[in-house]
């Protein structure tokens, strides 16, 4: 019982401190975008949707339009943490590819890269693996519910060491900002105690790689059209590149309730204030006042107000995407670029940790 006390308050501590860094952050992107290096990526499973949108998306585009530098990684290695590599893949990627340059993700200002194809970024998992110790991955919570949803009784050697991959995806670029969710902090985590122990023992008098932080989105979360987490497998998630149709029907088999009178109160009405949000979030509109100008129209007034405000506000990302994923030449040149550009980073910084580790002969 005071054990499990205990774990809930350093969780909940650490997530105090990594808003107070997050806010810092914000001051410093502004003051000075040219200090920062952002890395971000997604496993490449599946169409990304409206709450990856919301949730990262824009606020990518956002800091890649302030000049802060970005690194976007197609975590492709990440998939085989918790099943095997499938054929469709390279299919998959291309998909994740067109969804990036739709939302407004460029290449030009943007490296975006596999890190399967980086092969000195892979090699730095050896030092980073001495630098941790058993216990350590094993207390990793995020770890522990992905094999639990995956529904294995063990995990992969891939699954329980990933998050030290992780690590080599962010230090490789020496990036400094991490933008991500709740569920990566102890990643994010794992990421700074392997950065300190390096410099500790490697580098001690000039620091080798920065400390990343955590850039915690401050977007309300969206759930899926059943109330649930918004996730592909589970069949409640807008898809970015979904046809308005599609759109329609999920939306008008989203989980409602009883009462005539749509009001957002996420608390005790999470279902109809969730389909509030997304019209708001689409719409740009404060929910409160949305969900009054609905007010008596009930499920089906919402429903409509909804399909019409995510059809309106992605119809120009759509057209795009339609014709990205047209161009298959074209995605596999902007991967093939991005790719490249990493392979010298990762070059440059194995160069350095062997020489550090005295392992360059
Ligand atoms: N684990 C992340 C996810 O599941 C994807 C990811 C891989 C990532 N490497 C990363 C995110 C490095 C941030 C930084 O969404």
């Amino acid at each position: 019982m005071s054990q499990t006390l205990s774990v809930d308050r350093s969780a909940e501590l650490s997530l105090a401190d990594a808003r107070r860094r997050s806010q810092q952050l914000e001051a410093g992107f502004l003051a000075d975008p040219g200090g920062y290096r952002v890395l971000t990526g997604d496993r490449p499973t599946g169409p990304l949707h409206l709450g990856h949108l919301f949730g990262t998306l824009h606020n990518r585009v956002r800091l890649q339009d302030l000049g802060v530098e970005t690194m976007v990684l197609v975590a492709d290695y990440q998939t085989i943490t918790d099943r095997d590599s499938p054929a469709s893949l390279p299919r998959d990627v291309e998909e994740l590819l067109a969804d990036y340059l739709a939302v407004g993700i460029d290449p030009a200002r943007s490296t975006i890269f596999a890190h399967s194809q980086v092969p000195a970024l892979n090699q730095l998992m050896m030092p980073f693996l001495s630098l941790v110790s058993v216990p350590e991955l094993a207390r990793n919570p995020t770890v522990k519910e992905e094999q639990a949803a995956a529904g294995l009784s063990t995990a992969s050697g891939l699954l329980f060491t990933y998050p030290v991959h992780q690590a080599a995806d962010i230090l490789f670029c020496h990036g400094n900002v991490v933008p991500v969710g709740k569920d990566q902090l102890p990643h994010v985590e794992i990421t700074r105690v392997i950065a300190r122990r390096f410099n500790q023992r490697y580098s001690p008098d000039t620091p080798y790689f920065p400390e990343p932080a955590a850039l915690l989105s401050d977007a309300p979360v969206l759930l899926g059209t059943d109330g649930q987490k918004m996730s592909k497998s589970r069949g409640n998630a807008i898809a970015i590149g979904a046809s308005e149709d599609e759109t329609a029907r999920l939306i008008k088999a989203a989980r409602t309730d009883a009462i005539r009178q749509i009001t957002y109160d996420p608390r005790a009405r999470p279902a109809v204030s969730n389909l509030v949000l997304l019209a708001a979030l689409c719409l740009e509109r404060e929910p409160h006042d949305l969900a009054a100008e609905i007010g008596g129209g009930g499920a089906a007034g919402l429903k409509q107000t909804a399909t019409e405000a995510v059809n309106e506000r992605l119809r120009p990302i759509r057209a795009r995407r339609s014709a990205l994923i047209e161009d298959r030449g074209y995605l596999r040149e902007v991967l093939r670029t991005g790719t490249a550009v990493a392979n010298e980073m990762a070059a440059g910084t194995l160069a350095d940790v062997q020489r550090l580790m005295h392992t360059a002969y």
